[in-house]
């Protein structure tokens, strides 16, 4: 399906490759030494447009097409689709990037956008719009798949790698983000940031977020703000927490539901997971996705398969979502240990893990050397490990402690695959081997995909 992305001048010639501007034939601007700086391009094809075929999708949200040999990273469009280009960024001699701006052959799974702000040159939030929820699921499978044979150095035919599929959260594409961060400009509205801009988009409502949440920041102003975070809790809660300009939280407000005007103070949310209540830091990490907690909680119980007497450890714990759901499995004459940076986290742990007397809550620095004196102090060896490491991945160093430790099962929550990848090359070069990679779709509309994957010792 051709769609109309709004008014734009007609352009007969585009479609051979030439600029409207005349400029033909385009050249890239010669790389000029910028004092003390990187080499400036100068504009380079910035603003020209011309038709590709859309290769395959790479991650980050945009497929991968080829032009006068040069590769172009096209946002709003799909594998196979004859499109319409115009360059947004020239800014490396190996590639550029465009938007779709015309659609000439649609792909099968192209739909309207629900989303009136999405686009090109609009809202940055998502990526996905332009595509059916199924058609997500197998570009994010796609995506997996990719970063696991290129940076995981897994065969292509493993079956870990050609049976992955990413798995469908309930609740469909829209109001499934309960927790969002959104930019303020300077005259003090809400909004969303362009794609790779710092320009604020202004918005009545953003409909991947849940609308008490959305609309709690978008139908006011926040003069003097610079973001201001929102998360909702189970019962329906919304606490938004200003940021300055340098994004340091200033001031927190709760509104129950049903109310306009801030009646608690701020404390901790509550959130409903893996049938029990858990308390969570305001701005503490919780799933952002409505589902996904359950969801994820589920997908690392069945990997994990805890046995009674295990001794578990749950590596970047955040509220102790994962011991604390797999600490009855183990049973008392288990051990479960959540590691921790962030106090607020740990002290939220310390209370959802109060009635488990085999959890205990470690705070501190997962690093190499912090997570060797742990198993130091531990004193025997994890049975399972579980790590949901920040989008850097655990990297190298903390990779190679994990498999040094010769678990039987280590289950990597991730929610970057090319982390994963990087991270899962280590653990095999280590005598590790994934078993089984799990997608979920924790993240409609978007480029975003988690992944659980379960580690094994090879031999
Ligand atoms: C992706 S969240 C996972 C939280 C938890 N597993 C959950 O699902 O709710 C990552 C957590 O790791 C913590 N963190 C980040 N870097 C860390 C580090 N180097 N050591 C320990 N914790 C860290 C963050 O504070 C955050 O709570």
């Amino acid at each position: 399906m051709a769609e109309a992305e709004g008014p734009r001048p007609p352009h007969p010639s585009h479609a051979r490759g030439e600029p409207r501007d005349g400029a033909f034939p385009p050249r890239l601007a010669r790389s000029a030494r910028v004092p003390g700086g990187r080499p400036d391009r100068g504009p380079g094809w910035t603003g020209r447009e011309f038709e590709v075929t859309v290769g395959p999708v790479a991650h980050g949200g945009h497929c991968v097409a080829r032009f006068e040999g040069r590769v172009v990273f096209v946002r709003h469009s799909l594998p196979g689709e004859r499109v319409v280009v115009r360059v947004t960024e020239d800014r490396q001699p190996g590639y550029c990037r465009a938007d779709a701006v015309e659609v000439l052959e649609a792909a099968p799974d192209r739909v309207e956008r629900p989303c009136p702000y999405s686009g090109p040159g609009r809202c940055g939030g998502c990526d996905w719009q332009h595509v059916s929820p199924e058609g997500q699921r197998r570009l994010a499978a796609d995506v997996v798949r990719e970063q696991l044979t290129r940076l995981g150095g897994l065969d292509a035919g493993d079956p870990v790698v050609r049976d992955l599929v990413v798995e469908e959260l309930p609740g469909g594409p829209l109001r499934w983000r309960s927790r969002a961060r959104f930019a303020v400009d300077r005259t003090g509205t809400p909004g969303l940031r362009r794609h790779r801009s710092h320009d604020v988009v202004v918005l009545d409502d953003c409909p991947i977020t849940v609308e008490t949440a959305a609309l709690a920041v978008l139908s006011r102003r926040w003069p003097g703000a610079g973001a201001v975070d929102v998360a909702v809790d189970s019962a329906g809660a919304v606490t938004t927490t200003r940021l300055d300009r340098r994004g340091v939280p200033t001031s927190t407000r709760v509104l129950q539901p049903g109310e306009d005007v801030a009646a608690a103070p701020a404390g901790r949310a509550g959130r409903r997971a893996a049938g029990r209540d858990w308390e969570v830091e305001g701005t503490g990490f919780w799933q952002v996705h409505e589902a996904a907690a359950d969801a994820l909680v589920a997908a690392v119980a069945d990997a994990a398969d805890v046995r009674r007497g295990e001794t578990v450890l749950d590596l970047y714990a955040g509220a102790g979502l994962f011991g604390g759901a797999l600490a009855p499995a183990a049973g008392e004459s288990g051990r479960v240990v959540c590691v921790e940076a962030d106090a607020g986290a740990c002290a939220a742990a310390e209370a959802n893990l109060a009635g488990l007397p085999q959890a205990e809550v470690w705070q501190g620095e997962v690093d190499a050397e912090g997570l060797t004196g742990l198993l130091e102090e531990l004193g025997r060896t994890p049975d399972v490990v579980v790590l949901d490491p920040p989008r850097a991945g655990a990297g190298a160093a903390v990779s190679r402690v994990l498999a040094d430790t010769g678990a039987r099962a280590v289950v990597y929550v991730a929610c970057d695959p090319a982390s994963l990848g990087r991270d899962v090359a280590v653990f095999r070069a280590a005598g590790y081997r994934p078993a089984a990679v799990r997608g979920f779709a924790a993240f409609p509309m978007t480029a975003h995909v988690e992944c659980v994957a379960l580690l094994v010792p090879s031999a």
